[in-house]
C-alpha cells in the first residue's frame, strides 16, 4: 500500500526534511499573469561559445591528461562518475514510519530520454527488499486450472521471450499534491515512476500451460517477500499484455525490483506489479472482496469511493527546469524538457505553456513513442530572463487530455491520495530558481 502523507507536518518541516532550497511561498497561488518574454528558438540557434584562447580549460594542461587512469580490471561493474553524485534516489523521512515499508523517488530531474537506469528506479516495498537465491525460487500456478504447475527459474527461461518497454507508476504518485503544491522537486512530486525494457514470458503463455478453467475469472498474484503482497488481476488483463519478467534493461532484475521474478501489468497501477512473484492462483472472484477493506480506493467528497481504478491516466511533468534543476546559465537558449505517459497507450501530443496555461505551444516528442511507456518532450526557447509559469499538458492516443488540478478536484474532491494526474506548474524566477506552485 502506498504511503499516506502526514498532513500534520508544516510546510517548513517539508522543506527541511527534503533539504530543498525553496522560498517561503511554496503554497502560494499565483495568478497566471506573468509577462511572457520568451520566443521559440530559431532553428539551429546555438548557445554562445567562449573564444578558445580565453578559456583555461583549453589553454592549460588538465590533471587527467598527466596520469594514466584505471585499467580495465578496476571496475568489473561500472558506476557513474563521482561528479554525478546528485543523481540518486531519495526518500522523504516523514512520509512513512519505517524505511522498510516505504518509498524512494526516481531523480527525474537528472535524467533524459525515456529509459530509467536500473539503479535509479524508485523503490516501493512493504516489507523491505527480499534477497533471493534464484536456484531456490519457484513460481506456482494453482486454483481453477486443469494442471497446477510449479516452475523453476530455468523452466521460465525456456519459454519464448518478449522484450517490452513500459512505465510503472505507483497509484500514489503525486498523492501529496492533491490539496496544493507541497514538495519542491519533480523527484518528490512525480518520482514514483520509472520506465525500463523488460524481458520475460507472457503471462498468457504460462496460464495456457496450466489451462485456465472456464469459471476462472481472476488471477491472484502473490509475492514472496516478508509482506507476501497479493493483488487480484482480472483474467482479461492477465491474458492481454501482462509479462512475467526476469530482466530489466537487459540485465537480471535488481533485488529492489523483485529479483528474480516480477509481474508486469502494463499501464496499470504499480501495486499490481507483484515483485518476488511466487504464486498465481486462478479464482472466480477478486480476492480483495474477501478482505475487510479494499485498500486502493479513491474517496470522493460525497463519501462514495472509486474502486478498480487500475489504469494510470494520461500525465506529464516538466523535469527541467524544475526546483532541483534550476536555470544556471542565464538568458538565451533554454531547453525545456519533460516526460509524458498514459496507461491507455501512446502519447499523441504534449503542449507546453510558459504563462500558467493561458497560451500553449506544441512540444517536440523525441525518441521512441511506445504504448504505455514514457515519452520525452522538448520545447526549445529563447529565454529573456523574465519570470515564467511553466506547465505541460499531455494528450494520449485515445484523446484523453491531462486535466488541471482544479478540474481534477472539481471531479474528485480532495480526499483522495491516488491517481493525481493534474497539470504541474513550476514558477521560474528571474534568477533561474524554480518553485512548486499552483496557478488559479
Ligand atoms: N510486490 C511485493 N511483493 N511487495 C511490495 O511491497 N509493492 C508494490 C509493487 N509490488 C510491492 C510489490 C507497489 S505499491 C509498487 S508502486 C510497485 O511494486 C513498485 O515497484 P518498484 O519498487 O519496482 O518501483
Ligand atoms: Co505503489
Amino acid at each position: 500500500m502506498p504511503p499516506k502523507p502526514d498532513r500534520t507536518r508544516t510546510q517548513d518541516a517539508v522543506k527541511s526534511d527534503t533539504e530543498m532550497s525553496a522560498g517561503p511561498s511554496r503554497r502560494q497561488l499565483l495568478s497566471a499573469g506573468l509577462a511572457t518574454g520568451v520566443g521559440v528558438a530559431a532553428a539551429g540557434m546555438a548557445p554562445k561559445a567562449v573564444a578558445a584562447t580565453a578559456d583555461p580549460a583549453i589553454t592549460t594542461i588538465q590533471d587527467w591528461n598527466k596520469y594514466l587512469g584505471d585499467g580495465v580490471d578496476a571496475r568489473p561493474y561500472g558506476v557513474p562518475s563521482p561528479y554525478e553524485k546528485e543523481a540518486v534516489r531519495r526518500n522523504v523521512a516523514w512520509l512513512t514510519a519505517d524505511p522498510k515499508s516505504s518509498v524512494n523517488f526516481t531523480p527525474l530531474h537528472e535524467l533524459d530520454g525515456i529509459i530509467t537506469p536500473n539503479g535509479l528506479c524508485f523503490e516501493r516495498h512493504h516489507g523491505g527488499i527480499a534477497e533471493y537465491d534464484p536456484a531456490e525460487h519457484r513460481l506456482m500456478i494453482n486454483g481453477l486450472v486443469e494442471t497446477p504447475l510449479v516452475f523453476t527459474m530455468e523452466d521460465i527461461k525456456r519459454f519464448p521471450r518478449e522484450n517490452k518497454v513500459y512505465f510503472l507508476e505507483c497509484a500514489a504518485n503525486s498523492g501529496m499534491e492533491w490539496r496544493g503544491a507541497q514538495l519542491n522537486g519533480c523527484q518528490f512530486t512525480h518520482g514514483m515512476v520509472h520506465c525500463v525494457m523488460y524481458t520475460g514470458v507472457s503471462l498468457r503463455r504460462l496460464l495456457e500451460e496450466a489451462g485456465v478453467r472456464t469459471n476462472g475469472k481472476w488471477v491472484l498474484a502473490e509475492g514472496a517477500d516478508a509482506s507476501a503482497m497479493t493483488r487480484s488481476i482480472p483474467l482479461e488483463k492477465a491474458l492481454d499484455d501482462c509479462l512475467v519478467a526476469y530482466r530489466m534493461n537487459g540485465e537480471a532484475l535488481r533485488p529492489e525490483q523483485g529479483y528474480p521474478l516480477r509481474l508486469v501489468v502494463p499501464g496499470w497501477e504499480g501495486n499490481m506489479w507483484v515483485k518476488w512473484l511466487r504464486r498465481l492462483e486462478v479464482g472466480d472472484q477478486p480476492w480483495h472482496q474477501r478482505e475487510e477493506t479494499s485498500k486502493y480506493t479513491d474517496l470522493l467528497e460525497n463519501g462514495k469511493a472509486r474502486r478498480f481504478t487500475w489504469v494510470m491516466d494520461v500525465k506529464s511533468v516538466i523535469t527541467s527546469p524544475s526546483p532541483q534543476a534550476p536555470i544556471t546559465h542565464g538568458r538565451g537558449p533554454l531547453v525545456i524538457s519533460g516526460i509524458a505517459w498514459s496507461g491507455n497507450g501512446t502519447i499523441k501530443r504534449v503542449d507546453v505553456s510558459v504563462d500558467g496555461g493561458k497560451n500553449w505551444r506544441t512540444a517536440r516528442i523525441d525518441g521512441p513513442s511506445l504504448p504505455k511507456a514514457l515519452h520525452r518532450f522538448y520545447l526549445d526557447l529563447d529565454w529573456d530572463g523574465s519570470e515564467l509559469l511553466i506547465q505541460s499538458r499531455a494528450i494520449d492516443e485515445r484523446g484523453f487530455i491531462q486535466p488541471t488540478k482544479d478540474e481534477l478536484r472539481a471531479a474528485r474532491g480532495e480526499n483522495s491520495i491516488y491517481h493525481n494526474n493534474g497539470i504541474q506548474t513550476w514558477y521560474v524566477k528571474a534568477d533561474g530558481t524554480v518553485e512548486n506552485v499552483e496557478v488559479s
